[in-house]
């Protein structure tokens, strides 16, 4: 069975805030973001929500592929901030769109989460178990983020992408999703965390928590740096496909120079990696599929390109996919 994506769509807030804008907010500038980071200016919510952010998405990435809400059978939604803990964002995007037929759960792999649940969609296609499948990055990272925290509140931006992915077992379908791996590895953890709320019932209290974004940027940095290149390598040995055949390494947009720091390590051009941080900033889980939908409406991917994804994040989390577009 042939499993392949056929169509893509983001939404992002109304509001674009520049760094300038920023650096009157944290005592930073404009030099200090772009200089390390790449990150120019990002979207933050006025009142959208991770939700509406991913019904946005679904519903381009439907229009894309020709396909109707009804026709859905499986809605995946990757994030790490949802604003509601029940119902979760998937079944709110469900009703959104009126895809009554579907199933609908969330899964939180932070900045890996989309290609997880590409992974997971990809898995349930390939069982046979369901035919059509909607996946979305979507976050209000704004929320978490600690706004008196210079050294993060810069970083991330808030958003949705979304693809359709569908079973395909017609002859000219091309090889859609070639290949898949990731790794979890909990035991470097700290090095990225938020907080829940706090424990408080009749029985236990605890202190009150630190519910922001807090991270070892450089612990960050090096783990991306080192383990980003070993495992896309991994994925194209798994894969038998040469690094040269592949068009573009679609990857999460953390940082632009991690990126020319993973691109270094596999000895390739940097215009193989497209960068989008520079108006959108950190998306975490919505950082690839709004790439991969920036790319796809430039008409940039053409059918049989072959593309690495890749997604890193806290956890620590990680993997890479192969797909022929
Ligand atoms: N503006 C101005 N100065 C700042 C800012 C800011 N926004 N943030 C930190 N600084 C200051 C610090 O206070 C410190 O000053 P000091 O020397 O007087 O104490 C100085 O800059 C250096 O701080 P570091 O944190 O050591 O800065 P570093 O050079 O490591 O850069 C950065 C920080 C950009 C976060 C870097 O560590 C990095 O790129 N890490 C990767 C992490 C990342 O991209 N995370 C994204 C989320 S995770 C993910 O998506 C996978």
């Amino acid at each position: 069975m042939i499993v392949r994506i056929t169509g893509t769509g983001s939404m992002l807030p109304a509001k674009q805030v520049t760094n300038l804008e920023i650096s009157q907010i944290v005592d930073t500038s404009d030099e200090w973001i772009r200089e390390r980071t790449g990150i120019g200016a990002r979207y933050l919510s006025t009142g959208e929500t991770v939700a509406s952010l991913a019904t946005g998405a679904c519903e381009k990435a439907l229009e894309m592929a020709g396909r109707t809400a009804e026709e859905v059978d499986l809605i995946l939604v990757a994030s790490c901030s949802s604003e509601m803990l029940l119902p979760c964002s998937a079944c709110q995007v469900q009703a959104n769109i009126g895809a009554r037929r579907a199933v609908a759960f969330d899964l939180n792999a932070a900045c890996s989460g989309f290609m997880f649940a590409l992974n997971t969609a990809y898995a349930y296609l390939q069982a046979g178990i369901y035919k059509t499948a909607l996946i979305a990055g979507s976050e209000v990272l704004s929320k978490i983020m600690d706004w008196e925290d210079r050294g993060t509140c810069v970083l991330f931006g808030d958003g949705a992408g979304a693809v359709v992915l569908e079973a395909d077992a017609s002859t000219n379908a091309g090889r859609g999703l070639i290949g898949f791996v990731q790794y979890s590895d909990g035991s470097k953890g700290e090095a990225l965390v938020c907080e829940s709320r706090a424990l408080h019932n009749p029985y236990y209290s605890e202190e009150s928590k630190n519910t922001y974004v807090q991270m070892d940027g450089r612990e960050i940095f090096k783990f991306a740096a080192r383990q980003v290149p070993v495992t896309i390598e991994e994925v194209l040995q798994k894969t038998a496909i040469p690094k040269e055949e592949i068009s573009y390494f679609v990857l999460h947009q953390a940082n632009a120079r991690i990126i020319e720091a993973i691109a270094k390590r596999l000895d390739m051009g940097l215009e193989k990696f497209p960068l989008n941080l520079d108006q959108v900033g950190n998306m975490s889980s919505a950082s690839l599929p709004v790439l991969l939908d920036k790319l796809q409406r430039e008409g940039r991917l053409d059918r049989g390109m072959k593309l690495v994804l890749s997604g890193f994040g806290a956890g620590l989390t990680y993997g890479a996919c192969v797909l022929e577009w």
